[in-house]
């Protein structure tokens, strides 16, 4: 039993190595026509993970169900980010174990973020003797084997590694389709931004070799791929630790080389956004102009308490210049309202910001405190009535100018990577502009994966529609 612990989980040490995943032969295969159902909650790297995790399934002889009820095995993915990602997880938990009182065979397993939450592993031990096994996010790779012990064995597995190790290469991936396609770049966070639990769950900054990323995307090329999306929880920091002349700018200008129509990237942190990154997206067409660029508060006090080592003057500085450089950028952002002791004037500082911004598209959160973080600490004086009426004015506020920014596009041509047809109206199909704005749209003989022109007829919220054109 290895359990998680945050004091090490803190720790940095830059040492790690390259290696290549793999699995006995005796394992491949050994649970044939055993179904699973992955249930995965959280960000693209979760998503990702699951990618992973189902590929590794797979392997082992599993099928997919989207049927919970009827699963031999159901794994859960789970996120840390906020208070109500954690409820919904142990919500399904609760399902589960009933379901496992009905079919005492039913294999249940955790992994993901929560995992690495030595108060979430504490509760499982004492509470949920009846689950089968919980796996932290840096030993995704031995899955088969924690998996196989608690069955083999019939005893719950608990294994968390607090500290990230090594970095693996080449664990099997299941995509979901064959034309989009994420693409780990570096793991971990070292920026400790006072909030958030990331740096705790997902460990230190660990960049991937350039020849291996490089290797894998040119193999998507070859594949027929239309869009990689470069993953990290910062992708920013791309390259420090391995690298003293090669960065995200080198790594996207060597990528845009590739037959790859449209390359993009995320999470990025206002704090080091090179201006080489800004040069490489405004010059080269197949990487989208579209960038995320976090805000979280436009108060330089707030900023300060959340440990986020810009200003608001830094930030629209920024801003400016990547408007400046790249015209057709659009740009998105992520805030938080109700950090602990957020005065009215804290919060109309960050409506001012949003107001000069205008951004394309915002995801808004009331701050939820996350243990072991430091601002889970701060006194926090701020009504939970009042976090929610800031969250309302905050969410009528980028909705306007995300309907303004649709408006614009009104008869304009936009070229959109179909993703299928359109759940709500038949007949029409959806897809993603560029900028990564949702089109519903008229056409005929189109399918999934195809990059085609729609001319843009009416302006939503969030989305737009729009016609074939010919
Ligand atoms: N409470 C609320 N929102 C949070 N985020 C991260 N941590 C917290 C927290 N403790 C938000 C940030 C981040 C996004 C992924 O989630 O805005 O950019
Ligand atoms: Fe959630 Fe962060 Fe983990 Fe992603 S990395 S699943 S957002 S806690």
């Amino acid at each position: 039993m290895e359990l998680p612990n945050y004091q090490e989980a803190r720790i940095r040490n830059k040492k790690y190595k390259t290696l290549k995943y793999k699995i006995e032969d005796g394992f491949k295969g050994k649970y044939q026509n055993k179904t699973y159902f992955l249930k995965t909650y959280g960000c693209q790297m979760n998503e990702h993970d699951s990618e992973n995790i189902k590929a590794m399934l797979e392997e082992l002889g599993f099928i997919e169900t989207k049927d919970y009820m009827s699963a031999d095995l159901i794994m859960l993915n789970t996120c840390s980010i906020r208070e109500n990602a954690h409820n919904k997880a142990f919500g399904m938990l609760g399902r589960c174990k009933n379901l496992k009182e009905k079919r005492p065979n039913l294999i249940v397993g955790l992994c993901g973020c929560m995992a690495q939450e030595e108060g979430v592993v504490k509760e499982i031990m004492q509470k949920y003797h009846w689950l089968n096994f919980v796996m932290g996010t840096h030993n995704l790779y031995r899955l088969p084997y924690i998996l196989d012990q608690s069955i083999e064995l019939n005893t719950q597995q608990i294994e968390v590694f607090s500290k990230e190790g090594d970095l693996i290469e080449e664990i099997p991936v299941k995509r979901d389709t064959g034309y989009k396609a994420w693409v780990n770049i570096i793991y971990g966070c070292d920026k400790f931004c006072t909030y958030c639990i990331v740096p705790y769950t997902r460990g230190g900054e660990r960049s991937r070799k350039k020849e291996d990323i490089i290797a894998e995307i040119k193999q998507l090329a070859e594949l027929g791929y239309k869009e990689v999306t470069l993953l990290g929880q910062n992708v920013n920091a791309y390259g420090k630790d391995l690298y003293t002349d090669y960065g995200l700018g080198e790594l996207l200008a060597d990528i845009a080389q590739m037959k790859i129509p449209r390359i993009t990237f995320m999470t990025s942190h206002p704090w080091d956004f090179t201006d080489k990154m800004i040069e490489v997206i405004a010059q080269n067409k197949n990487i989208l102009p579209y960038i995320h660029l976090p805000l979280q508060s436009g108060s330089n006090r707030i900023l300060k308490l959340m440990g986020r080592r810009y200003t608001k003057e830094s930030y629209l500085e920024l801003f400016d210049k990547m408007k400046k450089k790249i015209p057709s950028v659009s740009i998105s952002t992520d805030i938080i309202v109700g950090f602990p002791g957020e005065t009215d004037q804290d919060f109309q500082n960050t409506l001012d910001v949003v107001n000069y911004c205008k951004y394309d598209n915002a995801f808004t959160f009331i701050y939820s405190p996350r243990e072991n973080t430091p601002a889970a600490k701060l006194k926090d004086n701020v009504s939970q009535e009042e976090k929610e009426n800031r969250l309302h004015i905050l969410n009528n506020t980028v909705n306007k100018y995300f309907l303004e920014n649709n408006m614009k596009l009104i008869g304009s041509v936009e070229d959109v990577l179909v993703e299928g047809l359109s759940e709500k109206k038949k007949d029409n199909y959806y897809g993603y502009t560029r900028t990564k704005k949702l089109v519903n749209f008229t056409g005929e003989n189109i399918k999934a994966g195809d990059i085609v022109k729609v001319e843009i007829t009416e302006a939503k919220t969030w989305s737009l529609d729009g016609k074939l054109s010919k």
